[in-house]
This record gives structure tokens, C-alpha cells and sequence, in this order.
């Protein structure tokens, strides 16, 4: 079954997919795609750690680390060469496959017509980026392959990822990145967004947690095939006062760019309530929370430079 999904016409997947062949309860044996991004390795750190290094193979195109040469199981593998990923499929005896390979550009399987508070797990989706139409196309293309073979395919929708080691340029979420950092360095920051738009964010540790319980849950559980998940939902300035508990003369201005546009387009919130209803979806951290840990994660970072 596994091999009707691998042929890829675009490095990139739902939001994040997975086909299951089978479930070992004890070891599953997991391929992880497009693994060296920022939630890729974080979750093959917890999976080494719960099903053995062994079990869990980490993927990607680019070098590995030093860290995860030596500590994990690393595995070149490009998603577009279909005959490599059958490969590893067969010899390594995969029964789960993550789909991370992703070309990042302008984010989001929604579109202008979608609701955008919060949006809901089946709604309008026009995205007009080639990023949300092959996310789209393959939501789809999983779920028919779910309903015509069987196919254990999950998938799930995040909003942006916040973590100490995501990047503060780019997107159009960094902003709330380079807050931090600029908080604990020169004390203030400009913003590009308007300082009230409103967009959805998870801190990365609810966001493997959800990889993880979705992977593990029955399939009596599952209702649907493609799930939101969501954590809280924050503006720049929301953002800013919460840091000013820590930095409390932290300053803001705003200069408007072309991400403002983007950001209009995109849910102010995900209605996340079918993955709490039916598998147990229950975030744990909230923007308070999630300002403390980056603060204590990136203290230590920058005192170490
Ligand atoms: N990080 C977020 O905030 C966020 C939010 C929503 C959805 N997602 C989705 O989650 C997934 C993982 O996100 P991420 O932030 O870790 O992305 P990332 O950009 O950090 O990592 C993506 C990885 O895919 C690899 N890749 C690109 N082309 C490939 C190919 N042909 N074969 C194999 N690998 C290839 C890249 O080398 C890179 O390491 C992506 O599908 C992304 O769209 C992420």
C-alpha cells in the first residue's frame, strides 16, 4: 500500500501526512521525510527515544549534523526519486512514513474565500501559493487513497511553529522570532505586520506531541483523515506585552511590508475541535508559557555565543 503514495510530483505534502501500513504497538519502524527542518529533528529526538534509534530513520536531501550522525539513523533520500524512497521502504520494512519534504514559500492550504475565525477542517480552500495547492492536492490525494485502498493516511494542519531554532527572516510569522531575539539583544524591534493581526501559533513541543498522538491513536478514534490542530492565536502587540514581562522596556515599530497582505489572507484561528473531540488533541502551552520558555531557551543561547 505504502508504494501508491510515493509517487511525488512536488517536494511537498499536506501539512504534515502520515501512511501507516500497520501498527506495532511496540516499534513501529518510521521514515521521516524532508527531516532536517526545524520540526523534523525534534521529533526524530523523541521518536529514537520512544521506539529506539534503530526504528526510526531520518531523511532528507541535505547533510545531517554532527549530533545526528552520531546519535540517530540518517538516511539520504530525495522524495521526488521514487524508486529511492521504494527502496528504503522495502529494505528497511517501513510501516509509518512523516512527510516533512517541503520547498517553504508563502504558507497556508487555505485561501481568501476560506473562514478565517477560526477556520474549520473542511471549508472552501483556494490557496493561490504552489505551496497551499500541492498541500491541498495531496490532502486530497491521501484521502482518496485512504477511501479507494485503505491506505492509513493522516494528516494534520498547524499553524505556525514557534521554537528557539526557527528562523527570524523569511516568513511571514518570523516576526514573532526575531521579537525574542531583539528583545534579548538591542531591546527593541521592527515589525512588518500591523501591530493587530491576529495569526495562529504552537509552541514545537504541543506541535510533536500532536505528530505523536495522531500516530498512536486507534482507528476506531479517527472520524476524519485530515485534522486542524491548534494552540493560541496572538497579534505583535499581544506578542510584545507578554515580552515586556521579562524585558519590560522593549519597544516596537512598524513598517509595513508585503507579508501584511499575506497575513490578511490567512485564518486569524483554527477550529481544532474535531482533534480534541475524537483523539484527544489538548495543547499545553499558552502564549505566557511559550514566552517564558523561548526566553529561557534563548538566554542560554545567547550566552553561549
Ligand atoms: N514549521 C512550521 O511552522 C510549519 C507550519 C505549518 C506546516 N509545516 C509543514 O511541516 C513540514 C515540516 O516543516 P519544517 O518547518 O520542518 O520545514 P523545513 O523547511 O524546516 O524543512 C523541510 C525539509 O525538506 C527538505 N526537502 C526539500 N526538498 C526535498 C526533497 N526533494 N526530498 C527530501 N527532502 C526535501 C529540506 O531539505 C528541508 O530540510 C512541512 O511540510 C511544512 O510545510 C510547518
Amino acid at each position: 500500500m505504502l508504494k501508491t503514495i510515493a509517487r511525488l510530483k512536488y517536494p511537498t505534502w499536506p501539512t504534515i501526512t502520515v501512511a501507516r501500513s500497520f501498527f506495532n504497538e511496540q516499534h513501529p519502524r518510521v521514515l521521516i521525510t524532508g527531516g532536517c527542518g526545524q520540526l523534523g529533528i525534534p521529533l526524530a529526538k523523541q521518536l529514537w527515544q520512544r521506539y529506539g534509534v534503530d526504528h526510526v530513520i531520518l531523511s532528507d536531501i541535505v547533510r545531517p549534523t554532527d549530533e545526528i550522525y552520531q546519535e540517530g539513523t540518517y538516511r539520504y533520500a530525495d522524495v521526488l526519486n521514487f524508486s529511492q524512497i521504494q527502496e528504503l521502504l522495502v529494505n528497511e520494512r517501513i510501516d509509518w512514513i512523516i512527510h516533512f519534504s517541503a520547498l517553504l514559500s508563502m504558507r497556508g492550504a487555505f485561501g481568501l474565500e476560506s473562514p478565517r475565525s477560526p477556520a474549520p477542517d473542511i471549508c472552501v480552500q483556494r490557496p493561490r501559493t504552489i505551496y497551499g495547492v500541492s498541500k491541498v492536492h495531496n490532502e486530497l490525494l491521501g484521502e482518496y487513497f485512504y477511501h479507494k485502498y485503505n491506505l492509513d493516511f493522516r494528516c494534520l494542519r498547524f499553524p505556525a511553529v514557534i521554537s528557539g531554532d526557527a528562523k527570524q527572516e523569511g516568513g511571514t510569522t518570523s516576526y514573532a522570532i526575531k521579537m525574542f531575539h531583539d528583545a534579548l539583544t538591542s531591546g527593541n524591534t521592527t515589525c512588518y505586520l500591523r501591530s493587530d493581526t491576529r495569526l495562529p501559533m504552537m509552541w514545537i513541543d504541543d506541535c510533536i506531541q500532536s505528530i505523536i498522538d495522531i500516530m498512536e491513536a486507534p482507528t476506531s478514534k479517527l472520524k476524519q483523515r485530515t485534522y486542524n490542530v491548534a494552540a493560541m492565536s496572538f497579534t505583535p502587540n499581544e506578542l510584545a506585552n507578554t515580552i515586556r514581562k521579562y524585558k519590560s522596556s522593549f519597544t516596537v515599530s512598524y513598517t509595513i511590508d508585503h507579508r501584511q497582505q499575506i497575513a490578511d489572507s490567512w485564518p486569524e484561528a483554527l477550529d481544532d475541535r474535531n482533534a480534541r473531540e475524537h483523539w484527544g488533541w489538548n495543547p499545553k502551552v499558552d502564549l505566557d508559557e511559550l514566552v517564558r520558555r523561548m526566553f529561557e531557551y534563548l538566554k542560554a543561547k545567547h550566552q553561549a555565543l
